[in-house]
């Protein structure tokens, strides 16, 4: 009898009051043919120990158990990533539980087809073993490589090679050393602590739960004992880690920073250090629902008061003061594509690791991964369940350690702007030392006092549309206007600076993406320089748009929607590009085989359809004279 969670089971519950008990977390590779289902039945089977007294400790809430397979929320489990549970993806892992009088043990079993990338990443980011599936017919397959690499990459340092099926090979050791040397072979480019190779045969049992008669050639052991004394304890200590949850200031006597510990140890006295403000402190005390506590270790939730007055809000980290954090707002890091939207260098997205959340864009794909091969392969962007090599710029500097160190702190997640989905997940490898070398370089003379001497605020005014919409002759009229009223200003229009800075771009969303986040650069620094600027781009998509806004300051950005219907752009066709869009000539045009996003809230909308381009000319001018732009 095994036991799944359900979705909405209360697992943290479970987890919490099973913590300080000794717990194996397990991920099973392989698919049904290596017999992995079989294997899992009979590890529940035959341990035979189902948490009857658990399920009693749960309380009186029996349908929190089903005795079947079934989805759960697979994030329920998943410390490193906890946060995609807020953001609401669907994976495809069931978690498993089962004891023995030694140990107990959640297993990860995830779906081995080759599309499951994710699931099997979700499944294997806290798994401490991984089964690693073989049929002793077929030996290393494609796909032993992938979920070798996976498991690699997602952490998981001690791997059972379970070479199954041997009785149908007649327990043959000439076979199993075969796929065994074979194994360690392709093993040595992974990065794994120990490596375990065992004969089985889940079907009829043999070095299951004890060794096997039919193979008294194999002097290791059989698989149930081996995971129920297996030490995965990392060798070197983990220094302490605290992101802060949640500052509890319950009156202003009382002070405290309440979070989860994901590494380390901590007590009362020892020092800490507030990243990323690096305020030294001690711990004053460490307070739990049922008084103060002694000391505080891995994924204990808690609550720290400290003995000085010091600032830290939420997404802080409390680290050893001995072994503080790192903090870059430049990484190279292995990101997991999970989104059937391609993933777009360029795009702004949001990077959410350890309660902090910041504005990100991935700079560089420096290659992708063939999970097969293990090959670097070259790339532009990445798709669903692709997995690459990026470098990535954040609007602000993370605290966080590289993943191999510290898993917690080491994974984030990628957020879509606009659809609030879990796109990527994220392994950091190391901070970019650019990073480190480049600062900002603080001028004397700034944009106020060049404005000044202009008589004017500069500001960027976005006109957004379909091609042909009438964006460049709305422009070049207001511009006119401008320069008339002795105002400094300057156009930079898509088709005119595609022949110069963007010369390297094409249509592609890739391209486009980069596109804007140039213009929109270029454009920023026009507008530093005071400067009246005017952009005339499709810019077709909305996060572009929105970045670029984030991106200046109040007011600075003003987003002119010209929204003359597809057909009349279509009808005018000034250019011939949508006849030759339309006969196939020209691919991924804006409004036929590529999408246009209408903005959400421009300050201005015009139709030129319905409008003439002189009045809605006029109509900017006097838009920018009432909010005092003109001087
Ligand atoms: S954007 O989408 O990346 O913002 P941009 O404004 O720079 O586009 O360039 C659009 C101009 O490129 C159009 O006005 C048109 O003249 C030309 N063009 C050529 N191919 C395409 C295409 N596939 N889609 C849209 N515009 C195209």
């Amino acid at each position: 009898m095994s036991n799944v969670f359900k979705d909405g089971d209360d697992i943290h519950e479970y987890l919490a009051s099973h913590e300080q008990k000794d717990m194996l977390r397990f991920l099973t590779c392989g698919s049904v043919d290596d017999g992995k289902s079989t294997l899992i039945g009979r590890l529940l089977h035959d341990a035979q120990s189902i948490f009857d007294d658990q399920l009693e400790t749960l309380g009186s809430d029996s349908k929190k158990f089903g005795t079947q397979g079934g989805e759960i929320d697979f994030a329920l489990l998943v410390d490193g990533l906890a946060a995609e549970r807020e953001q609401g993806i669907t994976i495809d892992v069931a978690y498993r539980f089962f004891s023995t009088d030694k140990r107990k043990f959640i297993v990860a079993d995830t779906p081995g087809h080759e599309q499951y990338t994710r699931n099997m990443a979700t499944g294997a980011s806290t798994a401490d073993v991984a089964i690693i599936l073989i049929d002793a017919r077929q030996g290393v397959l494609p796909q032993t490589r992938r979920h070798s690499f996976i498991c690699s990459l997602l952490g998981i340092r001690h791997v059972v090679v379970a070479i199954n099926k041997m009785d149908i090979v007649d327990f043959s050791e000439a076979k199993f050393r075969a796929i065994e040397e074979d194994y360690r072979e392709f093993a040595k480019q992974l990065d794994f602590e120990s490596i375990t190779c065992m004969p089985l045969s889940a079907l009829k049992g043999d070095n299951i739960l004890t060794k096997s008669s039919n193979t008294p050639w194999y002097d290791g052991a059989a698989l149930l004992p081996w995971l129920e004394t297996v030490d995965v304890t990392r060798k070197d200590e983990r220094p302490f880690r605290m992101p802060v949850q949640w500052v509890n200031r319950p009156n202003l006597d009382f002070r405290g920073f309440a979070g989860t510990v994901v590494s380390g140890r901590v007590e009362p006295g020892d020092e800490v250090v507030i990243l990323p403000s690096g305020k030294r402190t001690k711990v004053k005390a460490i307070v739990a629902r049922d008084g103060d506590l002694a000391f505080a270790d891995k994924n204990r939730a808690v609550t720290l008061t400290l003995e000085d007055e010091v600032d830290a809000s939420r997404g802080d980290v409390i680290a050893a003061a001995t072994a503080p954090a790192e903090q870059a707002g430049q990484l190279q890091a292995k990101i997991i594509w999970m989104d059937d939207e391609e993933m777009l260098p360029g795009r702004q997205y949001i990077l959410k690791s350890n309660n902090k959340m910041i504005p990100a864009q991935i700079t560089d794909l420096k290659h992708r991964i063939d999970v097969n091969t293990l090959e670097h392969l070259s790339g532009k962007t990445l798709k669903l369940n692709e997995i690459g090599e990026c470098n990535l710029s954040l609007t602000q500097r993370l605290v966080f350690d590289p993943y191999t160190e510290n898993r917690s702190m080491g994974s984030f997640i990628l957020i879509d702007r606009l659809t609030n989905s879990t796109v990527g997940v994220g392994m950091i490898d190391y901070a970019l030392r650019r990073s480190k070398n480049v600062h900002w370089q603080a001028l004397e003379v700034n944009k106020e006092s060049r404005q000044k001497i202009l008589g004017q605020k500069s500001c960027m005014l976005w006109f957004t549309g379909l091609s042909g919409s009438g964006k460049s002759t709305v422009a070049n009229l207001v511009e006119k206007r401008l320069h008339d009223l002795g105002r400094l200003t300057y156009v930079m229009d898509g088709d005119n600076v595609r022949h110069g800075l963007n010369r390297d771009l094409g249509f592609t969303d890739a391209d486009r993406v980069e596109n804007i986040r140039r213009v929109g650069e270029a454009g920023k620094l026009m507008v530093d320089a005071g400067v009246i600027t005017l952009v005339s781009f499709i810019s077709p998509f909305e996060t572009e748009r929105q970045s670029v806004r984030e991106r200046m300051d109040d007011g600075e950005f003003i987003e002119v929607f010209i929204s003359t219907p597809l057909e009349v752009a279509e009808q005018r066709d000034v250019k011939g590009l949508y006849a030759k869009a339309r006969k196939g000539e020209i691919k991924n045009f804006t409004g036929i085989d590529s999408p246009y996003e209408e903005p959400t809230n421009p300050e201005i909308t015009v139709d030129t359809s319905e409008v003439a381009a002189e009045k809605a000319a006029e109509m900017i001018v006097e838009y920018l004279d009432q909010k005092g732009y003109l001087g």
